[in-house]
């Protein structure tokens, strides 16, 4: 691999281990994907930080990494932490879980992540620019990058993420080159949609079906911001049963002229409304679950801020419903409880702001959970799997 004379002395070790650290496992990873360059980037994006995923293993080696003098030399965010790192559910999880969290956390930071980010949707604290280059390592918030905003990043897994925090390099290949970008089918999705679940049940099922980068012709029917919800969902559920980090969206993706390709050429592939509804299962649970990927204060009040909503939520028998958020601030949480809170509080309905974690990636038993429904299909898949709760997507909203 041709390296710079910056690399090549990065490498050996001249401005330190962690750097050099970082720079053998880009090196290594980019060399085994056959990359023959190193590229900087702009932004990285560090996932799988919750203590129940990393276990103590895993926060030492990070600490270990900070010790050594590791320091980010890009913008670098963070991915959600477990529920354990909130200090109000400090007794459910127990300290020696609450303190390896905060010590993880603390570690990150003290190697130059932001510590307002620790969320799935770096893309609303730093909007990237079309064709920057990233190593982001959130499969929701890479595919949104890819195909909304132009953007390029591989799926990382979020050590290497860090690898490339600390380095400020990734190797040039697979979706930072244009020729691993060319959309290989054509979908046609046949009906309006209309709901963020219906997104999602379309993203987990047009997931299953692709294994190569799709050209998708679809109509949202939705004001706007509900469609950007909707596309953040469906986006999320298509990385949670594929390995894709990109799509096209008609109409969205940003830099299709750069692809020189027919795409009535394309193989092409009908989806009607009867292949995804099996991902729709009926199912009941008095919690309902939103914010997969986070949802920001714009958002929830768009979700929310509505009477009929509270009927269905009534309707549907919901006691309680959580939302994961980006960390607000004191004035945001507060605002969030007096325009909306207030009101579903009255109907009975208990209104739960997780700001800065994500309750996909943590113990729900712990929390006294047993079953969740949602309006995000990666969500309702990961939860059984990861959280121990049963899940399921349910349309409302
Ligand atoms: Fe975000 Fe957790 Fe969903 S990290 S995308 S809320 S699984």
């Amino acid at each position: 691999m041709y390296l710079t004379m910056w690399e090549e002395k990065a490498l050996n070790g001249e401005f330190g281990e962690a750097l050099a650290l970082a720079m053998k496992v880009i090196v290594k990873v980019g060399e085994a994907l056959g990359a023959d360059r190193l590229i900087t980037i702009s932004h990285a994006h560090v996932s799988g930080i919750s203590v129940h995923n990393i276990g103590v293993e895993g926060v030492e080696l990070i600490e270990s990494i900070a010790r050594k003098g590791g320091k980010v030399r890009v913008y670098t965010t963070a991915n959600p932490c477990s529920l354990a790192y909130l200090q109000k559910l400090r007794n459910v999880y127990g300290e020696e879980i609450y303190s390896l969290q905060h010590r993880l956390v603390e570690a990150l930071i003290a190697m130059g992540v932001d510590a307002k980010s620790f969320t799935c949707t770096p893309y609303v604290l730093r909007r990237p620019s079309m064709g920057e280059h990233l190593a982001w390592s959130e499969s929701s918030a890479v595919i949104y990058a890819n195909s909304v905003i132009g953007a390029r990043s591989n799926r990382e897994a979020g050590f290497i993420a860090l690898m490339a925090a600390i380095s400020g390099r990734t190797y040039y290949a697979g979706l930072h080159d244009d020729e691993n970008r060319i959309p290989q089918l054509l979908i046609d999705v046949e009906f309006r949609v209309n709901s963020i679940a219906l997104a999602s049940a379309l993203g987990l099922y047009l997931g299953a079906i692709c294994s190569e980068i799709p050209f998708i012709r679809i109509r949202f029917d939705a004001p706007s911001m509900l469609r950007q919800i909707m596309i953040k969902s469906m986006l999320a559920s298509i990385a949670t049963t594929s390995d894709l980090g990109m799509v096209y969206l008609d109409g969205i993706t940003p830099d299709i002229h750069r692809i020189r390709i027919d795409i009535q050429s394309l193989e092409r592939i009908s989806v009607d409304m009867n292949d995804v509804k099996n991902y729709m299962e009926s199912c009941h649970a008095n919690v309902l679950f939103i914010g997969c990927p986070h949802l920001t204060v714009s958002e929830i009040k768009t979700l929310l801020g509505s009477e009929t909503v509270v009927h269905q939520l009534k309707a549907l028998n919901i006691e309680k419903i959580l939302i994961a958020t980006p960390k607000l601030t004191e004035n945001f949480e507060s605002e969030l409880y007096r325009s909306i809170g207030v009101r579903l509080v009255k109907h009975g309905i208990e209104f739960e702001l997780l700001p800065g974690v994500c309750p996909v990636v943590s113990d729900l038993r712990k929390a006294g959970l047993s079953a969740v429904m949602t309006i995000h299909g990666k969500a309702a898949h990961y939860m059984p799997r990861v959280a121990g709760v049963k899940a399921c997507l349910v349309n409302v909203l």
